[in-house]
């Protein structure tokens, strides 16, 4: 909080009344499981965006952010794409979501600070997202339903809200989607803003994407997350990832089901012939990766890290043989990983393509562990490799 509170006060003259913070998350495993219904275990990490904010009875909407240099300018009534401040998007797509479940707001000023790396799959758009959601919130109070809004919460005498209920921050995390999906096109699923919302210090989230039913379980004594950024994003990634959401759902239409969560591995294989080949692998891999959340929540409940290791590399494997949301950066990473006596797993993390790499490593070997792997890096790819030990944090708010 302390930079964009200053930050604030510098571009707008005044304090601002508000600031709320939401973490990035990091995907544990479960990899594109959330739109087809399946199950997902996520982190919340210590790398935030941070959002500060004020209210202006004008009807208009001010946001400065200390990553870009030009500030976005609109107004209440008029939210509509910007080629300027393209990132101001997604504080418009959330606001219009929110006006169209009938949540009402007037004119704010708004400052962005963000230690979410840009591009290294921490989801600093999910963040965004949230951060806003919840700083409207702040300034005119709501509470969403499933279906629209109902009576805003009263404040305490201090003007502190009471924290989101479960299913307000389900709501929130559907209004985030829905933003993200119709105002900027990417057709995501839940995980982003679940993980975001529902973080808890030290634990991983457990997220079933059929029920929206969110659990934790511990994840911290002898081992690390540590992210390495592969430094590439490849250009057609947004479509690539809509091209394999629309084969997951033809799958699942194939074989009958309304989501590949209702397909059993057994019958899957039985019915391959069905399916057209690519179908095909795709539905196998998220078949696989909800069988690897199960076993891996069992080797975690367990405390067997080493274990819930190996289906982070049967993961990796999964995507980069079936899925094909690999790309040759990641594989090398997590080659680099595998090699690392310290290293308990390693898989690509998010939606592919480029990004970044999950590696469950041992306490103690960690910097050892970033040395070695940014060194084999550097050598095979000519690439600086950034990578950041997490700590596991609580939500936002
Ligand atoms: C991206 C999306 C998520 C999820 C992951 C893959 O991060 O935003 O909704 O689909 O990819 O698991």
């Amino acid at each position: 909080m302390h930079e964009v509170k200053p930050f604030y006060q510098q571009h707008f003259g005044v304090p601002p009344a508000w600031a709320v913070r939401a973490p990035g998350r990091v995907e544990l495993l479960g990899n594109h499981t959330d739109y087809n219904q399946g199950l997902v275990m996520a982190l919340a990490v210590d790398k935030f965006i941070h959002l500060a904010g004020g209210p202006r009875r004008d009807g208009r909407i001010e946001v400065v952010s200390t990553a870009f240099p030009t500030p976005a300018r609109f107004s209440v009534s008029a939210m509509t794409k910007e080629e300027a401040a393209p990132w101001a998007d997604y504080v418009k797509g959330l606001l219009l979501q929110l006006q169209r479940r009938g949540v009402h707001f007037n004119g704010f000023n708004a400052a962005i600070h963000s230690t979410i790396p840009l591009g290294a799959g921490l989801s600093s758009s999910a963040a965004l997202l949230v951060a806003t959601a919840l700083l409207v919130r702040k300034l005119f109070p709501y509470r969403l339903t499933e279906t629209g809004v109902a009576a805003p919460p009263s404040p305490d005498s201090r003007g502190e809200l009471p924290p989101l209920a479960t299913p307000e921050k389900l709501a929130l995390a559907k209004v985030c989607q829905a933003a993200e999906n119709q105002f900027v096109g990417v057709n995501c699923g839940l995980l982003d803003y679940i993980a975001s919302l529902f973080g808890k210090a030290h634990h991983a989230i457990l997220i079933d994407c059929q029920d929206l039913r969110v659990e934790w379980t511990p994840l911290d004594g002898q081992a690390e997350v540590v992210i390495c950024h592969s430094g590439v994003r490849h250009a057609l990634a947004d479509g690539e990832y809509n091209a394999l959401r629309r084969h997951c759902e033809a799958a699942a239409r194939a074989l009958g089901a309304r989501s590949l969560r209702g397909v059993e591995a057994k019958d899957l294989t039985a019915r391959q012939g069905q399916l057209p080949e690519r179908e095909y692998q795709c539905a196998r891999h998220i078949v696989g990766e909800n069988q690897r959340v199960t076993f891996g929540e069992r080797a975690l409940r367990a405390h067997d890290l080493a274990q819930f290791g190996q289906y982070l590399y049967q993961s990796h494997e999964s995507s980069r043989d079936s899925f094909k949301n690999s790309c040759p950066e990641l594989d090398l990473l997590v080659e680099l990983a595998r090699a690392h006596p310290g290293c308990l797993g390693a898989r690509l993390t998010g939606g592919g393509f480029g990004g970044a790499t999950l590696n469950l490593v041992a306490t103690g070997q960690v910097e050892d562990f970033r040395r070695v792997i940014a060194q084999g890096y550097e050598a095979r790819t000519g690439r600086k490799l950034e990578s950041w030990p997490c700590r596991i944090v609580d939500g936002a708010g």
